[in-house]
């Protein structure tokens, strides 16, 4: 939500910046600005910063910048609005009323009217509607020729989140930084520096960076950076090398981000799986969990903190915990958890599970988990994100960088992670060695067949041609693929705009049959086991009342073939393992369905990638 990129070096800044921004575009999409110190003399009139703004997409920016723009430090932004309508005004970077003083800001300013207020009394004249812009006029009030100290001076009178970077015009080659609750990076070049909310925005330039901690403050030239903490006390920095390479977040041949990370999950469900399966002790390890087998054992319940897709992969792995493992165990929203004074029972295991390890949501529902004595262990994509390393320990899911807003790959490798969970758990309490090495010989099958299942991409394409149109669908579930059901409805809804809903397919004859007519199709997913018989009583239902229904079920079921309007036939795997299989159909079907419709499936409107306020 939002990103931020900063350069400074020997290059021309501009370029760098704007590339910069186009690679972090899926963070925020409305509009975009960078702002670059120039470094000659100064002609009569001349502002010290350029500072260029543009409404939309990265390409109106990179049209907007001349080609040889001057300067080899600066700064940029692409902004996600929260305060204030999309506009060039309210996009980033902002400045002070002396044009020298330049800030970006992602988070949220809490108290930004009060200190509007007060400044606008000392005389600022505000240009935009945004809370950010009280950081470059707070900057500046406590500026005398230190930028890295007048930003320290400001910090002190912020209320919210924040990741900044600030360049002032008296100051060559410097970039200043801070971070509270909104990631910030340091990228480590060769004589040159980077900053930035995300590493893909680094990636180009160096493997080399430092993540900011909350409460710390970055001052950097090309040279050389410092980081200070909340007391003022120098930081030894820790540098991690980042292992993406930057063709995983090159689009690759595929038209789009989202079809390329569609077409990925049988290598990233691999990756998941990999190095973690045990065949024989029928069991699986993830090292990364820090628990012994004493405390495994002692788990009596599994909590899990999410949000969005990531709480459906959650509510599918709670089924197969409780169901297989035979341990009590809860998806919670994180949205939901923070604020209802949870009870934080001994012997949990609270599980965070988040793609981009950023979500606001889940981060402070993990440390209202944490301030209450509860450990709570990260499941996350994003190493380095912030909930994988405030964490009690956890596990990467390893499924590569996931670029497009609608997450699906990272999606079915969290579901991998549950998978090898639920077996290690099993396999402490009643799972039987023969058991264990048959669950993972299912396992092991999964990417075959969720490759197998991307193959009906032609048959789908054309259901979507003829059913984009439609404004309302139903989306319908039971047992461990109703989560699938909710999925395949965000998925639907998140690109495409039409209007889906998810439900238990038990659920539909309590209300929603009542929205059921030839105007609204059905999505059916069609279980291979003992739910198989009730869900098929569902479609006829549905059918006796004129609604459309496409239902997905195992190859060869002539049954459902014949009731439905469209079947989409899934490879077989056990019933246990069909998540796996139902849902890269969804997807795809969204996807068809979005592309229909001419909508941008990788950037869909009012969304962004990794959602970092409340
Ligand atoms: O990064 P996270 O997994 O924590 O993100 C949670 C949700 O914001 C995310 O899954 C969202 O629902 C996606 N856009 C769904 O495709």
């Amino acid at each position: 939500m939002c990103g931020i990129v900063g350069y400074t070096g020997p290059r021309q800044a501009s370029r760098i910046l704007v590339e910069g921004l186009k690679r972090l575009e899926y963070r925020g999409y409305d509009s975009a600005g960078i702002a670059v110190r120039r470094d000659e003399p100064l002609g009569d009139g001349e502002a010290p910063l350029s500072v260029i703004k543009r409404i939309g997409k990265i390409a109106e920016l990179r049209q907007a910048v001349p080609k040889d723009l001057p300067g080899t430090c600066g700064i940029g932004h692409t902004r996600w609005a929260t305060h204030g309508g999309v506009t060039d005004a309210n996009a980033h970077p902002h400045v002070d009323g002396s044009g020298r003083i330049a800030i970006v800001h992602n988070g949220i300013i809490e108290n930004s009217a009060a200190l509007k207020e007060m400044l606008e009394k000392e005389g600022a004249r505000f240009a935009s509607e945004t809370d950010s812009e009280v950081i470059a006029h707070l900057v500046a009030y406590y500026y005398d020729g230190d930028l890295e100290a007048a930003l320290k001076a400001a910090l002190g009178h912020l209320r919210g989140t924040y990741g900044i970077a600030a360049i002032h015009a008296d100051e060559p080659g410097r970039i200043v930084g801070a971070r509270n609750g909104s990631p910030l990076v340091v990228g480590v070049g060769d004589g040159e520096m980077l900053l930035a909310s995300d590493v893909t925005a680094l990636l180009a330039h160096t493997a080399s960076v430092v993540y900011l901690n909350d409460g710390e403050v970055v001052s950097m030239t090309p040279a050389e950076f410092r980081i200070s903490d909340g007391d003022d006390r120098a930081v030894d920095p820790k540098i991690d090398t980042i292992t993406w390479k930057l063709d995983a977040i090159e689009k690759e041949g595929f038209s789009s981000y989202m079809e390329k990370e569609i077409f990925e999950q049988p290598e990233s469900i691999d990756r998941a799986l990999s190095g973690r399966m045990n065949q024989e002790y029928g069991s699986a390890k993830l090292g990364g969990l820090n628990l012994s087998k004493k405390e495994l054992h002692a788990i009596e319940r599994v909590r899990v903190i999410a949000a969005g897709t990531s709480w459906h992969a959650g509510l599918v792995g709670c089924q197969l915990l409780e169901s297989v493992a035979r341990l009590p165990a809860q998806a919670e929203l994180a949205s939901e958890l923070r604020y209802r004074n949870p009870v934080v029972e001994p012997n949990s295991l609270y599980l965070a599970v988040s793609q981009s390890g950023e979500t606001a949501d889940t981060l402070y529902a993990m440390r209202e988990i944490q301030r209450r004595g509860g450990s709570v262990l990260g499941v996350c994509n994003v190493v380095g994100s912030t909930i994988a390393r405030e964490s009690d320990g956890g596990v990467y899911v390893h499924s590569g960088p996931e670029i497009a807003v609608a997450s699906t790959k990272a999606f079915t490798s969290q579901l991998a992670a549950f998978y090898l969970m639920t077996l290690s758990l099993a396999r402490l309490h009643d799972m039987s060695h023969h058991e264990g090495q048959r669950f993972l010989a299912e396992l092991r099958a999964i990417p075959e067949a969720v490759r197998a299942s991307l193959a009906q991409r032609d048959a789908i394409q054309a259901i979507a041609k003829r059913y984009a149109r439609y404004r309302d669908f139903l989306f319908l579930g039971r047992g461990i693929l109703y989560p699938i059901a909710l999925e395949g409805a965000l998925k639907l809804k998140e690109i495409s705009y039409i209007h889906a809903e998810g439900y238990a397919s038990g659920e539909i004859k309590h209300g929603p049959i009542a929205l059921v007519s030839p105007e609204t199709p059905s999505v059916f997913l069609v279980s291979n086991d003992h739910l198989r018989e009730k869900t098929i009583s569902n479609i006829r239902e549905i059918k006796a009342r004129g609604g459309p229904v496409i239902a997905l079920a195992q190859e060869g079921d002539d049954e459902v073939a014949g009731l439905a309007d469209e079947f989409i036939p899934v490879p077989t795997v056990g019933s246990r393992f069909q998540p796996f299989v139902m849902v890269p159909p969804l997807q795809l079907l969204s996807y068809f369905c979005a592309l229909e419709l001419g909508r941008n499936v990788d950037q869909p409107r009012n969304l962004a990638k990794s959602v970092t306020v409340e």
